[in-house]
């Protein structure tokens, strides 16, 4: 569940900055297009100026414009006494870059041996310039460095060039223009998206962890409410096995008080036989109150039995099964069935409800003795034996429940802890060990049965605790 938002978060988080990226990359196409476009215009003005020769512009219009001195003969008087100032492919050029300027662009031309010393090239210059020397056929080169293009275009020396760089030969790169934009209103636009980007982001995660809350709140809630259904569920299986217990105690019962009525008897006879002396008094008193403890006993356990228990708590397996053996004592010796107990460690510690430890144990047992008792009187058995045995590992705290009734059929192995479902045919409703497995797995604890050779093994695994 939160896994798959996760994945579904990890993939509108990539949708939208992909989406980011291609409008970032796009904004720097069209600022490489502008680029272009100004470097290829500049290239063909200055081509018309050197296919001319260089042109003649009269002096005194523009003050800045002096004869160039890097220039032989960089002026001529004209027959009336005018004075026109030679202006060489390169000169033109920082005068177009003066006055685009008030534009958003210029242009520097560079060389990486410029006659001009003002024409040094930058550092990215010199690499742009080895760049494009190096690979002719490429026309431009310019990287984005802090968000800004460095952009330059190579110029190759022509026919007309050589009239005044005789030192080139044609096809060579002499040097280049770069063309500066300057791309600020771009960089704010793709901050105020990068802006909404990662509102959106906030706000998508925002959404998502709302609902992943909402999500977590409604499944607690279930959670709750299967809580409850199991705890009133297992209460009532409690309850409904109390018309059997009664039968127990009834049973439990009937050996004492048959004692105690004899004990009556003989005192009755030893007054008419006038027999009844101190000592024989006492020693009545005594035999009757040993059957009248054992009574109080019985019905201690099982009052004990049918309290909820209260708090979680630590307590022995091995007492707890005792404890339940205790009450189920008679019934079994009743259907001639013997329980043999076995702990192999002395650490047999659980944590949890003791109470509805003991039940679980007493529906697993009851459905051994039910499942003996069918083969019994299916005279597939002779007597029943259910071993318990307890053993630990590193881990865990293992509880065995084997018994020689035949086994389980594979067909209901499978759901054997689902509700309905019953090993019995249509004696009961199965729920019994339903109940065993929610008591266990509140404990977090796990059950599974398997089938051994003559019978069946139901085991109880719980964490071990120190
Ligand atoms: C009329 C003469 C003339 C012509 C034609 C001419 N140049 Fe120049 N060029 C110069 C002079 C002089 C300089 C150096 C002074 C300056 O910066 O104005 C220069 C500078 C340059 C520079 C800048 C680096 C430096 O050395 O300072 C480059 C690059 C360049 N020229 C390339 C070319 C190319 C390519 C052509 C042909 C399309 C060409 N030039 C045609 C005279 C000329």
């Amino acid at each position: 569940m939160t896994i798959s938002t996760i994945f579904l978060l990890i993939i509108i988080i990539y949708i939208i900055n992909g989406s980011y990226q291609k409008q970032n990359d796009l904004t720097k196409e069209i600022i490489i297009t502008k680029a272009k476009a100004l470097f290829e215009a500049m290239k063909y003005t200055r081509k018309w100026n050197s296919s001319m020769g260089g042109i003649y512009v009269k002096d005194g219009i523009n003050p800045d414009v002096k004869p160039n001195p890097y220039l032989k003969n960089n002026y001529i008087k004209s027959k009336n006494n005018k004075t026109l100032i030679y202006i060489n492919p390169a000169f033109m050029t920082r005068q177009i870059s003066d006055l685009t300027k008030e534009a958003d662009f210029s242009y520097k031309i560079t060389s990486l041996n410029p006659i001009n010393p003002n024409n040094l090239p930058t550092e990215f210059e010199k690499r742009a310039l080895k760049y494009l020397s190096l690979n002719l056929k490429e026309a431009y080169y310019y990287e984005f460095i802090d968000n800004k293009l460095n952009f330059i275009g190579g110029l190759k020396i022509e026919n007309s060039c050589l009239e005044c760089h005789s030192e080139y030969k044609i096809g060579e790169i002499r040097g280049g223009i770069s063309v500066n934009i300057d791309i600020s209103d771009e960089i704010i636009k793709m901050d105020d998206i990068k802006g909404s980007k990662n509102l959106l982001y906030i706000i998508i995660i925002t959404i998502i962890l709302i609902l992943l809350i909402r999500l977590y709140m409604f499944l607690n809630r279930i959670n709750a409410d299967k809580k409850k259904q199991e705890n009133i569920l297992i209460q009532q299986s409690k309850m409904a096995s109390m018309g059997e217990m009664i039968g127990v105690i009834a049973h439990q019962w009937k050996q004492p008080l048959n004692a105690l009525s004899l004990i009556n008897y003989d005192i009755k006879d030893a007054y008419e036989f006038r027999d009844l002396n101190e000592e024989y008094m006492n020693k009545s008193i005594e035999k009757s109150n040993f059957q009248i403890e054992f009574m109080s006993k019985t019905i201690d356990d099982f009052r004990n039995f049918f309290k909820p228990s209260k708090e979680k708590k630590t307590f022995s397996a091995k007492s707890a099964i005792l404890d339940i053996l205790n009450i189920l004592n008679s019934q079994f010796k009743k259907s001639d069935i013997e329980i043999k107990i076995e702990t192999k460690e002395n650490n047999d510690k659980i944590y949890g409800f003791e109470n509805e430890f003991k039940q679980a144990v007493l529906n697993i047992l009851n459905n051994a003795k039910d499942t003996i008792l069918s083969q019994k009187k299916k005279k597939l058995l002779d007597s029943g034996v259910i071993e318990i045995l307890i053993e630990k590992n590193d881990l865990n705290l293992n509880i065995k429940f084997i018994d020689n009734g035949g086994g389980i059929p594979d067909d209901i192995i499978k759901n054997l802890f689902t509700p309905y479902i019953t090993t019995k045919g249509n004696e009961g409703t199965g729920i019994g060990l339903y109940i065993s497995k929610i008591i266990i797995s509140n404990i977090s604890g796990k059950i599974r049965a398997y089938n051994l050779k003559n019978g069946a093994c139901f085991e109880i695994t719980l964490p071990f605790i120190k």
